[in-house]
């Protein structure tokens, strides 16, 4: 089945077709900076013109920094606050003249990374966790993805585990790799004693430098880089149009 991917992010969309039984992106993907503030019908004119560009009219999937419950986007952290309570899967398909199915962005890598990726074959429970801008969070068990974990808004000293712990904290902050170890660290170590899960998958831009930061965890649980890097957005959100109702 061929179906268009979106990975919407809070400073990128980006999209291709992808095949959903090889998890292979069928043309090189095309890559928009969000628009400014993050605003609903803004955003979804992005998605329509990556549409317009790949000429397409059949089922798209968009994977979206937020939780999702029946198309409707619950909560806001990295984007405009006018999303919260809207439905935004009628609004994309509304305006994209397609079949929009939403999902959580870090549920999409996780879906993407489960199938085609690092998490493939992988028995128990598996956490992976998305460090980019905000982190993303997606838990599976034997496979079956549990939707809209949001660990990435855990609090650890008084504040959002995001804002400590993201790469864009490790930026902002211009953290050394054993400072920014430290942190994800503590991160990881509460999840680990919460889920006790069998393995660690992290995602997004930074698992590109995983050889920086990973050996100076030490958490008990494996940790491994995902594989997919920036494709596994894309690739999941297709996945998950495929699989939805
Ligand atoms: C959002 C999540 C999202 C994550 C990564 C968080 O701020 O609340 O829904 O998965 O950022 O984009």
């Amino acid at each position: 089945m061929h179906i268009l991917g979106i990975d919407v992010g809070g400073s990128g969309i980006k999209g291709a077709p992808v095949d959903t039984k090889t998890g292979e992106l069928l043309a090189e993907r095309i890559r928009i900076k969000t628009p400014k503030n993050g605003e609903p019908e803004p955003i979804a004119e992005v998605v329509k013109q990556i549409a317009q560009t790949f000429n397409w009219n059949g089922a798209i999937g968009i994977g979206f920094p937020a939780p999702i419950k029946g198309g409707v986007t619950m909560m806001a952290a990295n984007i405009s606050e006018k999303w919260v309570g809207i439905n935004a899967d009628a609004l994309f398909t509304t305006i994209t003249g397609c079949d929009c199915t939403l999902i959580n962005d870090a549920d999409a890598a996780g879906l993407a990374e489960m199938s085609f990726g690092a998490g493939r074959g992988q028995p128990g429970t598996i956490i992976l966790l998305t460090l980019g801008t905000g982190i993303g969070s997606a838990i599976f068990h034997h496979g079956c993805l549990l939707p809209n974990t949001e660990f990435g808004h855990l609090r650890m000293k008084g504040q959002d585990a995001e804002f400590r712990a993201s790469d864009a904290a490790r930026q902002r902050e211009n953290l050394s790799w054993e400072q920014y170890a430290k942190r994800l660290d503590k991160f990881l170590k509460r999840m680990e004693n919460l889920f006790w899960p069998n393995l660690f998958i992290i995602g997004g831009g930074i698992s590109k430098e995983a050889e920086n930061f990973l050996p100076l965890l030490t958490t008990e649980t494996p940790i491994i880089p995902a594989q997919l890097l920036n494709q596994a957005g894309i690739v999941g959100a297709a996945l998950a149009a495929r699989t939805l109702p």
